[in-house]
């Protein structure tokens, strides 16, 4: 059964809906509504041209105002650096050793330095620079190259055992089992010998042997002291200071197969002055020359 619906005098239309007697009035958008939705496309439109907004491939439609957040950034570093000018250009002249003894510029130096450290060295060497297997730790005054202003600044400089600097750091340990230059009978004694003389050999009867081995194979890089060639990178052997272990199993992986420590040259990535400042950092780190 349906009922008429009544409608008024000065009622809007309707949809032209009915549901169980009740109709739907088709009301206008209310006004303000309408103007702050035009407004709002037409703020859409004018931004867009303005600002960077339409995603293409590989970046964005840049906007006519040629604002970018990054450009912001740019603007910022470059005050930063226009600020630091004159201490950089300071950092750049002056002789390498006399930098740890100008308060002013190793002040500058290390704080500049630590942030290069942060970003580029702590992957490797560690946040707190004290290193990993193969990574030699920088808080110590055991030094594979060297621990003076001059050696820190040549070994980041140039890197160590690179392709890419002709200036790199580079000697090579001979691989003496591999390469057949030594049996493992031989082997077997030179890293008793070894262990000797940091601490207890695996095998004492061994050491004697292992003695003879190492005058002849292996003091022309390690010393006949075993105390180590900073000219070659070869390390003291006598500090119990290991960059890859001192246990039997690790020596004779060292001795069988040589180790090939590889280090980038950064002077392809950074500046001269953030060179400088990191090998402050480093240098002032605990084993400084
Ligand atoms: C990709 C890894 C890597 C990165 C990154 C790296 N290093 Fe090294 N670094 C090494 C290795 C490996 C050695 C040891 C090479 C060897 O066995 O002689 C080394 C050695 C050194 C040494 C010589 C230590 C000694 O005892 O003589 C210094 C100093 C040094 N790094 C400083 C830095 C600084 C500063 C940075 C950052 C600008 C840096 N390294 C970044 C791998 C790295
Ligand atoms: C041509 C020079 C050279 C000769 C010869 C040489 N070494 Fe080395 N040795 C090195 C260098 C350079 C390193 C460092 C490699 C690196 O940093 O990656 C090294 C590293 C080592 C290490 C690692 C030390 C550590 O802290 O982990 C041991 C152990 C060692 N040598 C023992 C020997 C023994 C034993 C012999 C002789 C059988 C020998 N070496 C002969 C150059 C030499």
């Amino acid at each position: 059964m349906s009922k008429k619906v009544e409608i008024h005098e000065g009622d809007p239309n309707t949809t032209g809906h009915e549901w169980d007697g009740i109709m739907e009035f088709d009301n206008p958008m209310p006004r303000w509504w309408l103007w702050t939705f035009y407004a709002c496309i037409f703020w859409g439109v004018i931004y867009s041209i303005a600002y960077p907004a339409w995603p293409l491939i590989s970046s964005a439609t840049s906007g006519m105002l040629g604002w970018s957040s990054r450009g912001l950034v740019a603007a910022e570093i470059a005050k930063v650096e226009e600020a630091n000018a004159p201490i950089n250009a300071k950092l750049e002249q002056l002789d390498l050793a006399a930098i740890p003894s100008d308060p002013e510029l190793s002040g500058y130096a290390v704080s500049a330095g630590s942030a290069v450290f942060k970003t580029w060295c702590a992957q490797c060497h560690g946040s707190g620079a004290a290193g990993a297997k193969g990574y030699p730790n920088l808080l110590d005054d055991d030094w594979l190259w060297g621990g003076s202003m001059e050696d820190i600044h040549t070994t980041v400089s140039y890197g160590i055992r690179n392709e890419d600097s002709d200036d790199a750091r580079y000697s090579a340990m001979p691989a003496f089992g591999r390469d057949e230059l030594l049996g493992e009978e031989e082997v077997s004694q030179v890293v008793n010998y070894v262990m000797s003389l940091s601490g207890t050999p695996q095998d004492a009867g061994k050491v004697e042997a292992g003695s003879v081995v190492f005058a002849d194979n292996c003091a022309s890089c390690h010393g006949e002291d075993a105390t180590g060639d900073r000219a070659q990178g070869a390390p003291n052997l006598r500090d119990a200071i290991w960059l890859y272990g001192g246990d039997y199993d690790t020596l004779h992986e060292t001795v069988w197969n040589a180790r090939y420590g590889v280090m980038p040259n950064w002077n392809a990535r950074l500046s001269e002055a953030q060179i400088r400042a990191v090998s402050a950092y480093v240098h002032q780190l605990g084993g400084g020359e």
